[in-house]
């Protein structure tokens, strides 16, 4: 009796938790209409429309969840996945995260500042090196859902870090831990421009 109470509780936990798995074929012709902003491979050409390329697939998959159900609000995605099943959203992840992301280049002006702060921080201010999470390489943690950032637009991963680092109307979808609001209240406007920089050549 206990056993069998036990087995149907892992049964329903487990169903409850687990993501359907992606299938990258599938997911590319779902794909296609994001193509027009995100570029059909998912390297956009606009600074201001963030690559997906590459991007890790739960990464992928937990915005997409947030930006359907308005957690996170990208106004120009309005709708657009309200008819979208779980499967197809894990579809479109696992067809992106298979793409190659294309690089960018820093401005050599900044570039100094943006690498000491991604690699080691700023131990005055309390704040973390991005390398922690993010890896040396920009390439994240995929199976921690750290997102990949190297050779992603500067513009777009500044707007990010703005947004984070809004006390209202920002970006608030980063878990319950708060991460990268924290960390994001500790940047500068000029930390924000330089480690965006870095981040835009970084491979
Ligand atoms: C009209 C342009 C447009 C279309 C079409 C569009 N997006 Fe987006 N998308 C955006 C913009 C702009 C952002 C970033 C908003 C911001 O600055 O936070 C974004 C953000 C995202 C993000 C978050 C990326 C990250 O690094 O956190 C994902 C994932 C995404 N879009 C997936 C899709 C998918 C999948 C489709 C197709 C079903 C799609 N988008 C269609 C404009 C678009
Ligand atoms: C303790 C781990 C951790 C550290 C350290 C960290 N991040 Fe993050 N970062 C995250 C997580 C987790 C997310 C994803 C939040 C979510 O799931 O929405 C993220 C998201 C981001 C994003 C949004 C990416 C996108 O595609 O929209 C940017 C930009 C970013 N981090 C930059 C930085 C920078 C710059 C630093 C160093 C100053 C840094 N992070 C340090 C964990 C970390």
């Amino acid at each position: 009796m206990n056993k069998l109470i036990v087995s149907l509780l892992l049964t329903v936990g487990i169903s409850g938790i687990a993501h359907a798995a992606g299938d990258a074929t599938a997911g590319q012709a779902k794909a296609a209409v994001c193509g027009a902003c995100h570029g059909p491979d998912g390297n956009s050409m606009a600074p201001n429309f963030p690559k997906l390329a590459g991007q890790g697939e739960r990464y992928l998959t937990k915005q997409l969840h947030d930006i359907k159900s308005g957690k996170r609000t990208v106004l120009e995605m309005t709708g657009l996945l309200t008819n979208l099943s779980d499967q197809d959203l894990a579809d479109i992840a696992a067809y992106f995260a298979k793409q190659n992301g294309s690089v960018g280049a820093a401005d050599p002006k900044i570039v100094a500042r943006g690498e000491a702060l991604f690699r080691g921080g700023d131990l005055a201010k309390g704040l973390p090196a991005c390398t922690g999470c993010h890896s040396p390489n920009g390439v994240g943690n995929p199976a921690a859902g750290f997102p990949h950032l190297g050779g992603q637009h500067a513009q777009y991963v500044a707007k990010q870090l703005t947004d984070f680092r809004k006390e209202e109307g920002g970006r608030t979808n980063d878990g319950d831990a708060k991460t990268m609001q924290t960390i994001a209240k500790k940047l500068s406007d000029e930390d924000i421009a330089a480690v965006s920089s870095y981040i835009q050549g970084l491979h």
